[in-house]
């Protein structure tokens, strides 16, 4: 069902003004304040990587570039027929945003602008990215950041079209480096492609039709990709959730014919010594209709990509299994159908989680807290030094804090944790509180806890899934919950490294929180 990414990327240190390649991708900046050509817009300057390309035109290339309309904005992309002035026959120029200030290229500018070039050239089959790439310590990190923009710029979801869309992804990328032999560069050319390939597969279960990936189906599919991958999998199937307790995943998962599961993936390192131990929770709701607090239908679609939490975790422990960082990981994947039927939870139901407590249902769209809720109490039961949680929990969120940002509450250390490591990576996250009142408003008549805060009704949504959430963390284990409602899923058109449809968020965080604990 799923196709990895097969896109190949490489390394090459021939002058791109020589290479046989269908098209060289160069970079160009705005000067802001500078004087273009009469009537056109500002002055551009090639970025560095161009040279020979340059040279090639005879120094006309930024005067035509501006003619054409070029303005040097992050991520526009300009065309231009060589006609044998270099040997492949087209370049495309990528616009960086103004010249970087400091020394170093703005990683996440490259990462995007290799990913908008690459999707532009779509239907060629080999193209040289010639962007620009410092030959000092930036360079591992500009590299990076080229490598992975272009491969995620070459996803496109197959889908279930009977006839293949024309214009395929470009299938051969090579990246212009200073020295093709140097094995820091060659390491993250590795990375960048079982990063790509993660983020491409997180994207395509997403993208998938929920008929296609009911709780079992998902299950199955995790656990092929993870036995393939060499990771520990368990898999509780729905008498073995009876049987240890995990009320909140059964209630969500009885208004539905496909049953829920919790699947576990286990990465150990290999050799003797105690490590510091990770789990990872994603929420897996293959298909959000409500329940019987049913959805409006406009748009209920979307709630396919409900399960994006779970497939970002499995993906990072894909990734993980890989890399293989000096850091014990588990992956915790609750899954769910969320369903009105004959046999579904009500408003009013009071549920016994996996910790003992007992929560009063009020309204059973809250269902991602209800399997979380299990899910990080059994990771806090397994043991661990560190909780993060990600899932698509609230629309909340999405009002707060927008399509592009992820909402992080939890422990003050773990929120800054999740802040710096989507900086780095160029998925954007922002702490936000846990207050007091919204947890007293949350106490029940009958119950330990309610699932929502009645009194506040629509006000705080993405807090009080934070609140809740917390009554499932252990004592003393550091914890964030990341609320990506917004971020994982792109509606729009494509832009930059953001294909249409699952955006792969926040596998690329997730990695490099756990990058950044293996290094500690
Ligand atoms: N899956 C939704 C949240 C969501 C909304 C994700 C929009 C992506 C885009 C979640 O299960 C939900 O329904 N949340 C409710 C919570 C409420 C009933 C307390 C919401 O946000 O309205
Ligand atoms: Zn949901
Ligand atoms: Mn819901």
């Amino acid at each position: 069902m799923t196709a990895p990414l097969s896109t190949a990327l490489r390394l090459v240190d021939t002058d791109p003004a020589e290479l046989t390649t269908d098209a060289i991708v160069i970079g160009v900046h705005s000067v802001a304040g500078g004087d273009g050509p009469p009537g056109l817009a500002g002055a551009l300057l090639l970025a560095s990587g161009a040279e020979s390309i340059a040279a090639a035109f005879d120094g006309k290339l930024t005067e035509t570039l501006a003619r054409l309309g070029a303005s040097g904005s992050a991520g526009e992309v300009t065309k231009i027929a060589t006609l044998g002035t270099v040997a492949a026959p087209v370049v495309a120029v990528v616009g960086l945003g103004p010249e970087p200030t400091g020394a170093a290229p703005v990683p996440e500018i490259l990462r995007r602008g290799a990913a908008a070039a690459i999707r532009s050239l779509a239907g060629n089959e080999s193209v040289t990215v010639a962007l620009p790439l410092p030959d000092d310590e930036d360079g591992p990190a500009a590299l990076r950041a080229v490598a992975e923009g272009a491969l995620l710029g070459s996803y496109k979801f197959a889908g279930y079209k009977t006839k293949p869309a024309p214009r395929q992804p470009v299938a051969d990328i090579a990246v212009h480096v200073p020295d093709a032999a140097d094995k820091t560069a060659q390491d993250e050319v590795t990375r960048a492609l079982t990063v790509a390939r993660v983020v491409a597969l997180c994207r395509d279960w997403v993208n998938t039709a929920p008929n296609d990936l009911r709780p079992p189906a998902f299950a199955d599919a995790v656990v092929a990709a993870a036995g393939a991958a060499g990771l520990e999998v368990e898999v509780l199937d729905e008498e073995q959730l009876k049987a240890g307790g995990y009320g909140g995943i059964l209630a969500v998962g009885l208004g539905s014919a496909a049953p829920p599961r919790l699947v576990k993936l286990t990465y150990k390192p290999g050799g003797a010594g105690d490590r510091k131990r990770v789990a990872l929770v994603g929420k897996g709701i293959t298909f959000d209709t409500g329940g019987v607090s049913i959805k409006p239908a406009q748009g209920m679609w979307e709630m396919k990509s409900d399960m994006a939490g779970a497939a970002a975790v499995a993906a990072t422990l894909l990734a993980v299994a890989e890399l293989k960082p000096d850091v014990e990981v588990s992956g915790y994947l609750p899954m769910a159908e969320n369903m009105p039927s004959a046999t579904a939870y009500r408003p009013g139901d009071v549920v016994t989680m996996f910790n003992g407590k007992k929560v009063e249902v009020l309204n059973t769209d809250a269902e991602g807290r209800m399997i979380l809720g299990d899910a990080m109490a059994r990771a806090c039961a397994d043991g661990c030094d560190f909780l993060f949680e990600t899932s698509t929990l609230t629309g909340g969120q999405v009002i707060a804090l927008g399509k592009r940002v992820a909402g992080v509450m939890g422990t003050p250390e773990m929120c800054d944790r999740v802040r710096d490591a989507g900086d780095a990576v160029g998925e954007a996250a922002w702490p936000m509180p846990l207050p007091d009142d919204v947890r007293t408003g949350m106490d029940s008549d009958v119950a330990d806890i309610s699932q929502v805060n009645a009194s506040m009704d629509r006000a705080g949504h993405m807090l009080q899934g934070g609140v809740f959430l917390r009554e499932f963390v252990g004592d003393g284990v550091p914890w964030a919950h990341i609320d990506i409602a917004g971020p994982s899923y792109h509606s729009g058109e494509p832009t930059g490294h953001w294909s249409k449809g699952g955006t792969g968020v926040p596998v690329r965080t997730l990695l490099e929180l756990v990058d950044r604990i293996a290094a500690e």
